[in-house]
């Protein structure tokens, strides 16, 4: 078949029948017909990513190269920040952010054990993991409904001597309120770390500047697992624009090297065998130099191929999103005698993950949403709703050791009673919209 041919003429013929294929059996336009399920999300793609996918493979590098470097400076671009790092999930993300402040390379700002990292309850579980896992205290403020954000009137309180970090997620793509968040943090001197793995795409405007949520903190994340804004299957992304917290991140990314040579690569610094390093021997091979005590969460090429296709259909993925929710909201307008509805964050423009609404008294979450089910429309909690109450919190709660709760999460324990949400994925259609606008009013009705 490929007789005569030139390796690079062979694969433009593979990536043409790889398009054919794509344009072919995947993605065929169907007509929504009342009743066809609708799912909270859904990849949304065509052959560029599929034929992006296949070139990676043909390349056969496998670990992360060149569309791996593509993929995140471009993201690096599209956020407008200095420096990106690709990682293997969202939770990874959060993980290397965390991380990072523990690095004795920051000084005085190390976190480190028994520190307090202020934070929310009502959310998804790895936005806290690594703190709890490092020793470091969860203290928990309650949210507000309806942006389902934490609460900015409960930080002075929360506050202690040793708070060193706010980590929380802007939650479903609405940002909590950045400004009063960032300015507490400046005036503690305090970290701030944005969980931006349901955000992407979301702008915030702070003095009239315009900024993405995930860099008005110095570190933000986010996930590419298929339901998010843009996906590569598994993946994540770490971005700073401070320079020594990106090197932080990238050697705890890098087994905890301090060299920064890229795979395959060799004396990127020019100084392999020439330094000292702690008790070593002078001269020991700085590619092999650990400077913390890290993991490998490098993410494919494959991955970043795949990325590398997604990143440039952002701006419509969010201006779809952001369609979707108007069209929703103005479908559930007369519902508001019976359902709490979402309100965007003041100064903001959110790239929204999903449509969460909380049910008023006499509503029963669960009579509504067993109705949307039955008809077809999937729902989904907000993750933990409290995740003081769950399994992975037994120990801690029975012992009251290992995190604070400041004040009360009455809203928060609301939101695990009363709340849940459905999609608004770019590949919803009006109609679609429209169908679940009445389903869900039939349900609250009902
Ligand atoms: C707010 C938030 N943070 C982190 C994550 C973890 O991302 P991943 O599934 O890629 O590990 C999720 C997952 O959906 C999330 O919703």
């Amino acid at each position: 078949m490929f007789d005569n041919k030139t390796e690079a003429q062979a694969r433009e013929e593979i990536l043409n029948m790889v398009t054919e294929y794509c344009d072919t059996y995947h993605n065929k336009k169907k007509t929504f017909e009342p009743g066809d399920y609708i799912p909270y999300a859904s990849r949304v793609y065509d052959h560029k990513e599929m034929s992006n996918l296949v070139d990676a493979a043909l390349e056969f590098w496998l670990t992360s190269g060149k569309y791996t470097a593509e993929f995140e400076k471009r993201f690096a671009e599209y956020l407008g920040v200095k420096y990106c790092s690709l990682v293997n999930s969202g939770s990874s993300a959060n993980l290397l952010a965390f991380m990072a402040l523990t690095s004795p390379l920051l000084g005085e700002r190390q976190v480190r054990p028994k520190d307090e990292m202020i934070t929310v309850a009502a959310g998804f579980p790895t936005t806290i993991t690594p703190a709890v896992q490092y020793g470091v205290i969860p203290v928990f403020i309650d949210v507000t409904i309806p942006q389902y954000n934490l609460d900015v009137s409960q930080l002075e309180a929360a506050l202690s001597e040793r708070t060193k970090v706010v980590m929380a997620a802007h939650t479903l793509g609405n940002p909590f309120d950045l400004h009063m968040v960032k300015q507490f943090c400046d005036k503690h001197n305090l970290w701030l770390v944005e969980d931006n793995c349901d955000a992407l795409g979301t702008t915030y405007q702070i003095d009239g500047q315009e900024y993405f949520t995930g860099t008005v903190g110095d570190i933000g994340t986010s996930s590419f697992y298929p339901p998010h804004h843009m996906t590569m299957g598994e993946g994540g992304a770490v971005y700073t624009n401070h320079p020594l917290l990106h090197k932080c991140i990238q050697s705890f990314r890098d087994w905890g090297r301090d060299c920064a040579c890229k795979p395959g690569q060799d004396n990127l610094c020019g100084h392999r065998f020439d330094k000292q390093y702690g008790e070593l021997p002078l001269g020991y091979d700085h590619k092999y130099v650990y400077s913390h005590f890290g993991y490998n969460l490098k993410a494919t090429d494959m991955q970043a191929a795949i990325g590398c296709a997604q990143i440039e259909k952002m701006p419509e993925f969010v201006e779809k999103r952001r369609h979707n929710f108007y069209r929703l909201l103005e479908g559930l307008k007369e519902c508001e005698d019976k359902l709490v509805l979402p309100v965007p964050c003041e100064n903001s423009s959110p790239s929204w993950f999903g449509f969460l609404v909380t049910c008023k008294e006499g509503v029963s979450r669960n009579k509504v949403i067993t109705y949307l089910e039955s008809h077809g429309i999937q729902t989904r909690m907000l993750f933990a709703g409290n995740l003081i109450k769950h399994p992975c919190f037994d120990q801690m709660r029975a012992s009251g050791e290992g995190y604070r709760v400041n004040g009360s999460l009455e809203n928060t324990d609301r939101i695990m009673r009363d709340s849940f949400w459905v999609g608004l994925y770019p590949g919803m259609t009006d109609e679609m919209i429209d169908y679940m606008a009445k389903i869900m009013k039939e349900a609250v009705y009902q």
